[in-house]
């Protein structure tokens, strides 16, 4: 009882503390830099690479360009609003659709507030100039990911299952990676299950099934997957590969931490077939 009413007491402290005087600018460069983690597929890996200027993201299958999201770049146009639909309904104001591997279909659950914090922030960035580069995918894109969005409510930013699915889900997109099949994010099928592989510089990484099986998560303490999350550093003192983006991770907060893990306990078990 007193540690179900220390952890909701902790909970309460860590989400006011965090929401306290925070600016608009303040939320945004907390989500884009932290859990978010824009920069992990919009910054170029290169040492030295202009931050958010875009680079070509190999995937399986296709090569993505990543769109410079600098104000250097044509974002610079758009208003506040059309910058706000081609995040999360993944259509610019020309009405072209944004191609994967951005994932557009968790975006698409982004509060309106959050929403409008990233793109506050993505306004401060440091311009770089560039040209923009089309993707060419070897596949149609969809004309439009689903109805039109009219408003998405706040999830309370608590340590609560429900935030943490937040956090997961139209945050992190953790699920969106860790869902793969075939290529493609198989929700239904697949939800947490991993197989999904990365082909790099570093070898192979394969994602790893984060369901709540004795294949998944199971088997390790919050601390250990906290660890994983954030340092890429597993129980065993190896060390994980891209492209997770644990450095972005290590930004979290740690009543969001504890949300996120909390609610990665909850997804069903799947065993890892292979
Ligand atoms: C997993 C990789 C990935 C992540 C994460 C990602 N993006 Fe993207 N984004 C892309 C790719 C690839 C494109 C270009 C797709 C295309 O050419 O159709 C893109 C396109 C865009 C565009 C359109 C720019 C233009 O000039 O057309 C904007 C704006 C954008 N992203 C913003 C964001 C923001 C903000 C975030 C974080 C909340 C984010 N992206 C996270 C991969 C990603
Ligand atoms: C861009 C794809 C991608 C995203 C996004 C991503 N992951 Fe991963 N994750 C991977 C890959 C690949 C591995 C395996 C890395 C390795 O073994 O070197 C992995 C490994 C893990 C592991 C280690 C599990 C084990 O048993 O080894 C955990 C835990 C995990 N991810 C949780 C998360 C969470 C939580 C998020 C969101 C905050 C997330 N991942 C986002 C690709 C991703």
């Amino acid at each position: 009882m007193t540690s179900v009413k220390w952890l909701v007491a902790a909970g309460i402290c860590l989400w006011t503390s965090a929401v306290s005087g925070e600016t608009l600018v303040e939320r945004g460069e907390y989500l884009v830099e932290g859990p978010a983690g824009c920069g992990n597929c919009h910054t170029s890996p290169v040492p030295g690479s202009a931050p958010y200027a875009g680079w070509a993201l190999v995937e399986p299958g296709f090569v993505a360009q990543a769109s410079n999201i600098t104000p250097g770049g044509r974002i610079a146009d758009w208003s506040d609003a059309e910058l706000a639909r081609a995040i999360r309904e993944g259509i610019r104001p020309d009405g072209s659709v944004i191609g994967p591997p951005m994932p557009i279909m968790l975006y698409r659950n982004l509060s309106d507030s959050d929403l409008n914090a990233i793109v506050a922030y993505i306004r401060t960035l440091e311009p770089v100039e560039s040209e923009f580069v089309a993707s060419e995918y070897p596949f149609p894109l969809p004309p439009a990911y689903g109805p039109p969005i009219d408003s998405v409510p706040d999830v309370p930013r608590e340590v609560s299952v429900a935030y943490g699915e937040y956090l997961a889900g139209p945050v992190a997109h953790c699920t969106e990676c860790h869902s793969l099949k075939d290529g493609m994010p198989d929700f239904a099928g697949n939800f947490g299950g991993g197989g999904h592989e990365w082909h790099g510089p570093w070898g192979i990484s394969v994602a790893a099934n984060i369901t709540s099986h004795e294949d998944g998560l199971a088997g390790y303490t919050d601390d250990q997957i906290i660890t994983m999350i954030t340092q890429g550093i597993r129980p065993d003192g190896s060390k994980m590969n891209p492209p997770m983006g644990y450095h972005h991770y290590a930004r979290m907060t740690e009543g969001d931490l504890k949300a996120l893990v909390m609610y990665l306990r909850t997804i069903p078990p799947l065993p890892s077939d292979g």
